[in-house]
């Protein structure tokens, strides 16, 4: 059993020979195969400090300085860690190799020129002062890097790592390999110092390879095999453990992991690791300014930073950094993109929202148009340097505005074409709005009140369910209603002024009874007027005992004239002016006077609002310094209705101004007169009544001339020829003025 040497009294120590194919390119093919690599992993095993590159062609002087010190091993260094389940031990590594000469490309000559299989089972090394390796860089430079020597300048050697490629390599033929691998194996048991084979670069094995040099391995006795890849970081630990359970029985037997099984572990272990690393950057670094050296100095202490850069080494860490950094500069980019789509739409309905204008524009011209909007600044901004998500636009937080390229990109596109869209529809459905109204007001089905639901069958087609939503339909429909309702009030109680006889043989202050409201249902029925508030049959029920109501008790306040009724408006005129002429009678009326007013087509009306116009305020008519109050009655109509009777409960007249234009006019002032004064002396029972006092006046024709012939000489005859039969004053338009006046 091998002895371990106790260098510090307590930590065992074991020095382990690294051998394999070496020598000249002939001999090994145009690479190594794997030595330095297996050395390197195991001694540094951080990603930082391993390196895949180490030549054995070395120049005169690289192979005398005092790393090479013309020998033709490697001193690796030392391991102090526990190795697999072992317990504390150092170890020393050696790598015997063949340094080629870079001029001639054979051996270097060195004191002990021995071929290479005969050197490399020697178990006695000796160099004097020879220095650690680390890399080929420090060859020529090992002032720039740590010195230390092998321990006393020898090295006595416990074991051996056989190293069999088992990648295609280069160049090289597998078999040749392992013949040269069985004479070494033969060279190395003599020196009855264990011996492990380890299959190197098994990340690219080649499967016949590893079979063969497993099978070589079994016909020799207690030779164990380790599958290991230097690059991959596989099973390296485990080959050296290996060689120092063999070196110290009294450790466990290391367990063997297959290289598949080995390579799962560590990619586990890798991948937990960059998910923890990952986690970290994304704790740190919640800016894409962050740059490396700020950040890697900030992570330098956390264990998830130690143990990622341990396994992939600082550049892959950096990587991952950017990565991050390049992700949060894209979310910021992606966010200000965001932001400006959403304010395209507000910026395009406040610099275009008129789609005539932009309706066939193309592209080009729709953003020289953009442009020449006077607040196309207040929404975007034209930079010197597009596209601005590769400017520094994207860090300028206080500028809102959007870059005007930004047009350019498919979603923009997209909003302007929607922006059109939406003008377009916009524009649809207000001819849509229109023509449903067209439909309405065209259609016989619409009748007033008739419900939506009835209604829309008949007027809905599919294009207006296209365009607008119900409750569109249902608002407009809902006030074509009620303008269709208004009018059809309208029109009906104009129907119930036309039929006014039906309503003189009601009782005063008495509802109408059942069968008389039968009867004039019954009559007014055939008028289209009454059916078209069929479907309001309680309203149109309403307006007729409203009417009645009227009939009986005419006050303005139930005048279907509403704020036009005649009385109102005389009211409300002679509450503010006019005055009276001298007191007549010398009664309680006396400061008060009633003029009825006759005339067609508006002369009556015309001839009130005149005096009216005279008044001053509270309908005060002041006459030779005495103020009367005037009130004024109109009368146009048929004066047999009770609306047009010269007398009412309310109006008792002083007098009466008949006004005539016209041949016409003045029949209908003589006709009037006569049944004003046939029905008043009706109503007295006989008893004589007082002639009411009455003027004619011919009043100017207003747009003169026309009138068949009328002319003014033949009218004013006509006029005194009635003034004498009616028994009244004759006044002419030339001698308008105080001579009607005196006559009341
Ligand atoms: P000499 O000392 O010159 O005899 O060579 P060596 O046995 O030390 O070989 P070295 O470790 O220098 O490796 C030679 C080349 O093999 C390297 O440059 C790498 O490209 C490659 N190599 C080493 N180890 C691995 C590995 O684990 N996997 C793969 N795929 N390639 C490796
Ligand atoms: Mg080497």
């Amino acid at each position: 059993m091998m002895m371990a040497r106790k260098q510090d009294g307590r930590t065992p120590t074991y020095n382990v020979s690294v051998v394999g194919l070496s020598g000249t390119e002939k001999e090994k093919g145009q690479c190594g195969v794997g030595k330095s690599c297996l050395c390197n992993r195991f001694v540094r095993p951080g990603a930082d400090d391993f390196h895949l590159e180490h030549t054995s062609v070395l120049s005169t002087s690289d192979f005398g300085g005092r790393v090479v010190n013309n020998d033709h091993f490697l001193y690796w260094g030392e391991v102090a860690r526990p190795l697999e389940e072992c317990a504390e031990c150092r170890v020393h590594v050696v790598e015997q190799t063949e340094f080629i000469d870079d001029q001639t490309f054979q051996p270097h000559r060195s004191t002990a020129l021995q071929p290479y299989i005969k050197r490399a089972a020697a178990t006695k090394l000796a160099s004097a002062e020879k220095l650690m390796y680390f890399c080929t860089d420090q060859l020529g430079l090992e002032q720039d890097f740590e010195q230390k020597q092998m321990p006393d300048g020898k090295l006595p050697v416990d074991g051996f790592l056989l190293c069999v490629d088992v990648s295609r390599g280069m160049n090289r033929n597998f078999d040749e390999q392992l013949k040269f691998v069985s004479n070494l194996y033969n060279q190395l048991a003599k020196t009855k110092k264990p011996v492990v084979v380890v299959l190197t670069k098994c990340d690219e094995g080649v499967e016949r390879y590893i079979r063969d040099a497993h099978a070589f391995a079994l016909g020799k006795k207690n030779l164990q095999v380790v599958e290991t890849s230097a690059r991959s970081n596989v099973n390296v630990e485990l080959a050296f453990g290996t060689l120092v359970q063999l070196l110290d029985k009294s450790r466990g037997k290391a367990k063997i992991i297959p290289y598949f099984e080995a390579l799962k572990q560590q990619s586990q272990q890798i991948a937990a690791a960059k998910d923890r690393y990952e986690w970290l950057v994304s704790r740190v670094v919640k800016s894409h300014h962050e740059v490396w050296p700020d950040v890697s100095r900030r992570m330098r202490s956390a264990p998830e930073y130690q143990d990622y850069v341990y396994l992939e080494g600082t550049q892959k860490a950096k990587k991952l950094f950017l990565q991050h950094a390049q992700r949060l500069k894209q979310e910021h980019v992606e966010r200000r993109r965001r932001a400006y789509l959403a304010l395209l739409p507000q910026a395009l309905d406040a610099l275009v929202p008129d789609l005539d204008e932009i309706d066939r524009l193309s592209r080009a011209k729709a953003e020289k148009l953009l442009e020449a909007k006077p607040d196309f600044l207040k929404w975007f901004v034209v930079l010197e340097e597009t596209p601005w998500d590769a400017t520094d636009h994207v860090d300028d937080a206080d500028n809102e505005r959007i870059p005007f390229d930004l047009l350019e990109t498919p979603a923009a596109e997209q909003l302007y074409e929607a922006h059109l869209e939406k003008l377009r529809a916009e524009r649809k459905r207000a001819e849509m709005r229109r023509a449903f109204l067209e439909n309405l007001e065209s259609s016989p089905f619409v009748t007033p009140g008739k419900p939506w639901e009835e209604a829309r069958s008949f007027i809905m087609n599919e294009d207006f369910y296209l365009w607008l939503d119900e409750s569109v339909y249902v608002d407009i429909y809902g006030k074509h209603q009620k303008r269709l309702i208004d009018k059809a009030k309208e029109d009906f109680q104009e129907l119930l002024l036309e039929y006014s006889e039906l309503f003189y043989e009601l009782e005063l202050d008495a509802k109408p009874s059942k069968e008389k409201m039968g009867v004039i249902q019954e009559v007014l029925g055939e008028e289209q007027r009454f059916k078209a508030l069929q479907k309001l049959q309680a309203e149109r029920d309403a307006l007729v005992l409203k009417h009645i109501h009227f009939v009986y008790h005419p006050t303005k306040e139930t005048c279907p004239g509403c704020g036009a009724c005649v009385d109102a408006r005389v009211e409300q005129l002679l509450a503010s002016r006019f005055a009276r002429p001298a007191q007549r009678r010398g009664d309680a009326d006396a400061d008060r006077i009633n003029l009825v007013i006759l005339g067609k087509d508006g002369l009556a009306r015309e001839l009130a609002n005149e005096i009216r116009a005279l008044c001053a305020d509270d309908d005060k008519y002041v006459i030779e310094g005495k103020v009367y109050e005037l009130a004024l009655r109109p009368i146009e109509g048929n004066v047999r209705l009770p609306v047009n009777a010269f007398q009412t409960p309310t109006f008792q007249p002083h007098g009466c101004l008949c006004l005539y234009n016209s041949k016409e006019s003045l029949s209908y002032v003589v006709e009037s007169v006569e049944k004003s004064r046939e029905s008043a002396a009706g109503r007295r029972d006989g008893h004589a009544a007082p002639q009411l006092p009455l003027a004619l006046v011919l009043v100017n024709k207003r747009g003169g001339g026309e009138g068949g012939g009328e002319t003014l000489q033949s009218l004013i005859q006509q006029g005194q020829r009635i003034a004498g039969k009616l028994q009244c004053v004759f006044l002419d338009p030339a001698s308008a003025g105080a001579a009607w006046r005196g006559h009341f």
